[in-house]
């Protein structure tokens, strides 16, 4: 007897030593899909020490004001050697210098099981190349560097009840890495040829027209092509908003390890250009190459608008800045981006400049985006964070997260009680889960 209660206090000295790093009340992940496949092995073990300040990131040798491409090549080399294809997955080495966030494998567009992928915004017919249909879906994971996720690991000490201060602040350094995949055809996406191919869990095609989200038990795997890659940055040289924000394309035919080698520069933005109304574009920059390849026709003159940083799979009416300077919770009333806007509200001034001046401001880092509304938090340009809460206060709402309600839940009155629910039932959950959008709209 005497024996046996020893061990039982050991045990709970040992559990308590070490962190978890997942939420032990929650058992709904979308990565788990009943066993059918194996599970990508991405690190939560968040960092708790940051960077030497003394440490020299390559980026910082070069002005991104001048050198855009290089500045972007600096930054994306950072991360070659932490990712390869195989078995036809993304996966890291193992000990990668890359951490993901988590609570974003729950509801429809939540992390599918190969590579830990979550369902993006479905690009519209001719975004992503001037002969592309609109059924196509798009699928990303996203990674933080030592400096963002030590972030992480301040935020989610408590998996199950993460602490979101009133203003999150990412370090200078900070560094995040986005892989964008589709199932566009290459057909269609011609600068997609030859490139390789990756499989993952996700839902069945077409998307484009129906609802937002399909119940994660009609997942099967499904060809993906990498389509672009999104970097950001925390640069103390951004007087306009702390942050630089960039991307790539995957442009064939396909060379070196057909990952990192095949990436092009497409846009880069350390600010909105706020009170430009016309193309005259400043505090960005788009590749002159790819007009013709990723822009340039009249559903897609520029990338982003009227010539501000997008990537292939973004709406047109937004830039990077404009819908991550917009990262709080909760959320806006207005949202992430003006949708209403019309291509051919291009030619009336006075509907340009309503847009550019609600959506285009400089935000700085840790400032709170139509300060007028209150937030519980601001989220300093990170969208992960802002996804996460929802989707944990979501699974507490639905009986997925059980025991006492997240502290962020109630502070942003996503859920109220002081405890979560208990399970609802599945055809209501599935219901309910299916009017979530997925997030990049
Ligand atoms: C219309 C909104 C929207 C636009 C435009 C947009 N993003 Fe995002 N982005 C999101 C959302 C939502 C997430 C979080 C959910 C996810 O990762 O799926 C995200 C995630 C990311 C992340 C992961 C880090 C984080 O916490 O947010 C990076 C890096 C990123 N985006 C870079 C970019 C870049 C670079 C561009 C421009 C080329 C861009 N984004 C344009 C909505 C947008």
């Amino acid at each position: 007897m005497r024996a046996a209660g020893v061990v039982v206090i050991l045990a709970m000295i040992a559990g308590s030593s070490c962190r978890a790093d997942e939420c032990a009340s929650f058992s709904a992940s979308t990565m788990k899909a009943n066993g059918a496949v194996a599970m990508a092995k991405w690190r939560t073990d968040y960092p708790s020490m940051r960077l030497n300040p003394n440490d020299q990131q390559p980026w910082e040798a070069i002005n991104f004001r001048t050198k855009p491409a290089d500045y972007m090549n600096a930054v994306l080399g950072t991360a070659k050697s932490s990712f390869k294809i195989a078995d036809r997955k993304l996966v890291g080495t193992g000990q990668e210098e890359w951490w993901i966030s988590q609570w974003l494998d729950y509801g429809f567009s939540g992390r599918e099981p190969l590579m830990g992928l979550t369902k993006e915004r479905s690009p519209d017919a001719k975004d992503l190349s001037k002969t592309s249909g609109d059924k196509y879906q798009v699928w990303a994971v996203g990674f933080y560097n030592r400096p963002g996720a030590a972030v992480f690991g301040d935020v989610f000490a408590e998996p199950c009840d993460p602490s979101f201060p009133v203003a999150i602040k990412f370090p200078f350094d900070t560094a995040s890495v986005k892989f964008l995949f589709t199932d566009a055809s290459p057909d269609e996406v011609t600068y997609l040829q030859g490139a390789p191919e990756y499989d993952a869990f996700i839902d069945p095609v077409p998307t484009g027209s129906g609802p937002p989200g399909h119940p994660a038990n009609t997942r099967s795997i499904r060809t993906l092509r990498l389509l672009q890659v999104d970097i950001s940055v925390r640069d103390r040289r951004s007087t306009e908003t702390g942050w630089v924000f960039g991307t790539f394309v995957w442009r064939g035919p396909p060379t070196g390890d057909k990952l990192f080698d095949n990436l092009v520069p497409v846009s880069l933005q350390w600010g909105n250009d706020p009170g430009v109304y016309n193309n005259a574009i400043r505090e960005g920059w788009t590749n002159p190459d790819l007009l013709g390849v990723t822009y340039g026709w009249d559903e897609r003159p520029t990338m982003g608008f009227n010539g501000r940083a997008n990537g292939p799979a973004d709406n047109i009416r937004s830039s990077c800045l404009s819908c991550h300077g917009a990262a709080r919770t909760p959320r806006a009333s207005i949202g992430l981006l003006g949708s209403s806007f019309k291509i051919a509200d291009l030619t009336d001034p006075m509907k340009v400049k309503a847009h550019v001046d609600t959506w285009f401001q400089n935000i700085k880092a840790g400032q709170l985006f139509q300060s007028f509304e209150p937030a519980a938090s601001a989220l300093d340009y990170s969208l992960q964070l802002e996804a996460a809460v929802v989707r944990m206060c979501q699974a507490c709402q639905f009986g997925d997260l059980r025991g006492p309600t997240p502290k962020v839940c109630r502070a942003t009155g996503f859920y109220n009680r002081p405890v979560c629910n208990a399970p609802v039932e599945t055809s209501l959950r599935e219901r309910l889960l299916s009017l979530v959008p997925p997030p990049r709209q």
